[in-house]
């Protein structure tokens, strides 16, 4: 600990419920804390899949007024954040809660801070540098129920919604929206199809690796960083080959949780700067995105982190060190690097997005937009 810089802030995350059969408490939760009119945030699918009518009847059975908001979209916008805020105020509710992956928890977080802060627009809540300072107001209290195990967004205060003019993912938080609680059930996983489970964790695990990476990383962001690296490595394929395996569930919904936290206190890096590029120009899935940057990025990082990157080595023992793991990972699963295509006349704006991105300030090695435009060649096939 020696070399550790003696002081540091850290956010811990509110209250989590955390274990299988969970959900059940959700509305005992909700009446304890005496929110008494609650709108659920979910896709579509999510309430035509009936999993809400348990909680709803039971709500009912207390008093309590509860409608459902089913309009998420994949990769929210401002203006299905925007359906959502108009929505709430109409309603008038205690709180929010989302209920599925990080489109829906993402797309609850943010209405539930644009509410507060009487707008329907994300970007009147921005400073225009990365920043959120805007929001004023503490958030509607929101309670986060994930589905999947991956976006972390269930533990901290970030929300990414899609700016669809600008091709833009924007970034979004504030310690005001940070969610009043979170009921991680990894029975609710079990269902997820493979690939769904194999992007989510990837994510998860550039989650991780980024945060651990980070220039600002900290004793205790490691503790919860190198925890999720060790949870994903040694469950991400028994998760993906066998969904119903519920401790591999178990694994990857803590390893989530751990990296959020971490990622909420000392940021990610040069992956989600330009992931979130890639998935803005082209709705490339975010874990895809990033499992195809990740082996190059850490190559390009390693001047800046080579103990860390030793230690990723250390626990892919008997794997042939993180690298070789990763490859195997990728090869088992088809995922080929160059295998997703971007344009040639893309690039160059993309870089300069990226550099420019909140993400990059983090990351451990200094790169130029020279340097990311270099890295796209590399991961992507250029058409
Ligand atoms: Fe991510």
């Amino acid at each position: 600990m020696a070399e550790k810089e003696n002081y540091f802030e850290f956010i811990l995350p509110s209250k989590v419920e955390y274990g299988p059969g969970t959900i059940k408490t959700l509305p005992e939760e909700l009446l304890r804390n005496d929110f008494k009119r609650v709108v659920f945030v979910v896709t579509p699918g999510r309430n035509r899949s009936g999993m809400l009518d348990g909680i709803l009847a039971v709500l009912a059975e207390e008093g309590s007024e509860a409608t459902v908001f089913d309009r998420v979209i994949e990769n929210p916008d401002l203006a299905s954040v925007a359906d959502c805020v108009q929505f709430l105020r109409a309603f008038t509710p205690d709180a929010v809660v989302g209920v599925g992956g990080g489109s829906a928890l993402d797309t609850a977080k943010a209405a539930a801070v644009c509410y507060s802060n009487g707008t329907d627009s994300v970007l009147d809540l921005l400073n225009g540098d990365g920043g959120s300072r805007k929001i004023k107001k503490k958030s509607l209290p929101a309670i986060m129920v994930p589905t999947t195990a991956g976006s972390g967004t269930e533990v901290n205060y970030w929300a990414v919604i899609t700016n669809k003019a600008e091709k833009e993912k924007l970034s979004v938080g504030a310690p005001a929206m940070s969610p009043h609680m979170a009921i991680v059930d990894p029975e609710l996983t079990l269902s997820l199809p493979p690939k769904v489970t194999l992007y989510t964790g990837i994510d998860a695990l550039t989650h991780a690796i980024e945060s651990y990476l980070s220039k600002t990383s900290n004793w205790l962001s490691d503790m919860f960083s190198f925890g999720a690296i060790t949870l994903i490595m040694g469950s991400l394929r028994r998760a993906v080959d066998d969904g119903a395996n519920l401790v591999a569930r178990c694994n990857m919904a803590l390893a989530s949780m751990l990296a959020g936290v971490a990622m909420e206190n000392v940021g990610l890096g040069l992956i989600h700067a330009m992931s979130h590029q890639v998935s803005g120009f082209y709705d490339t899935p975010h874990g895809l995105a990033n499992a195809l940057l990740l082996p190059e990025v850490l190559a390009f990082n390693r001047p800046g982190a080579k103990e860390k990157i030793k230690s990723l080595d250390r626990v892919a023992r008997g794997k042939g060190g993180f690298i070789r793991w990763i490859e195997k990972l990728y090869r088992e699963y088809d995922l080929w690097i160059k295998g997703v295509e971007i344009k040639g006349e893309d690039i160059r704006i993309m870089a300069v997005k990226a550099a420019d991105n909140v993400n990059v300030r983090t990351n451990p090695v200094v790169a130029g937009v020279a340097d990311i435009e270099k890295i796209y060649q590399e991961c992507f096939k250029i058409v």
